[in-house]
């Protein structure tokens, strides 16, 4: 492992807190997020991982603190800078929505669109789509509808949606739930291989012990709205304050 002194931040998060009326869900949470590393995230239902997720994406407002991406700040960010980063920051939604009344084609030149200014017009998106196809495994799906795969497939083309745009930073929010064991074994062992192709940095929030053990360089707790500790999944899971221990009993 690298000195992560020297290392360069992809993502800062300093005193993150949100509210919902009297709800506040995070506290003063921090995070860093080095470059090339996969840092886990785990916390119990409701404790606001999904939300610091959206927050660092933009799709909801902090009421303080500050976020920074690739040495950008979020909140000084223009609506062009916002769009530019976010063709850097792919983004795995919990449950991985694929449009059903798009082709597993259409589904995937949708980024492309959207986000013209990264490769220009394309006159033909085909090379790219079957680049991502392959990447997940699931190049013969191409002329599919999302109706015709298995929950596994569907997660894989959001994966391979997510990848379309070559980001530098992907965030994965419950990338195996619902997910038989096999299966997100699976999905596991390609977000492994994706990160070892591509570089890529990125943030998983998970349930599954198996996962962040296979897949964490670091992780953090997120407990009572802040990062309540962080380490490797060996320092975390031989800890004895029983906020942290109860994650890592099965
Ligand atoms: N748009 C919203 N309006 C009001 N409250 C919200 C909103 N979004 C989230 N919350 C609340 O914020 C809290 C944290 O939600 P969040 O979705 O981040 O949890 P989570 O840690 O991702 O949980 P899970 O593991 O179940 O996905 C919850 O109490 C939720 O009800
Ligand atoms: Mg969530």
């Amino acid at each position: 492992m690298i000195n992560s002194e020297v290392r360069k931040k992809m993502v800062i998060i300093k005193d993150l807190v949100k509210s919902y009326g009297e709800h506040r869900v995070l506290n003063g949470f921090n995070m860093e997020l080095y470059e090339g590393e996969t840092l886990v995230i785990m916390g119990k239902s409701g404790s606001g991982k999904s939300v610091m997720i959206k927050c660092l994406i933009g799709l909801e407002s902090h009421d303080s603190g500050t976020i920074t991406i690739m040495n950008k700040n979020l909140d000084k960010m223009d609506a062009d800078t916002l769009n530019e980063i976010r063709t850097e920051v792919g983004f795995l939604f919990q449950g991985s929505a694929l449009y059903d009344s798009m082709s597993v084609r259409e589904n995937l030149e949708f980024p492309l669109r959207r986000h013209i200014g990264k490769f220009g017009e394309l006159d033909d998106a085909t090379p790219l789509v079957m680049e991502a196809l392959e990447s997940v495994g699931l190049p013969q799906t191409i002329e599919l509808m999302p109706e015709e795969l298995s929950g596994g497939m569907k997660r894989r083309i959001a994966l391979a949606r997510t990848l379309i745009l070559k980001p530098k930073i992907i965030l994965y929010d419950e990338p195996t739930t619902g997910l038989d064991p096999i299966t997100s074994k699976e999905i596991v062992l390609l977000m492994k291989s994706i990160q070892d192709k591509y570089k890529t940095s990125s943030i998983v929030i998970t349930h599954d012990v198996d996962c962040a053990r296979f897949i964490a360089d670091r992780m953090i707790l997120l407990i009572d709205g802040i990062n309540y500790i962080t380490g490797t999944f060996a320092e975390l899971s031989k800890s004895d304050d029983p906020k942290v221990s109860a994650f890592f009993k099965t």
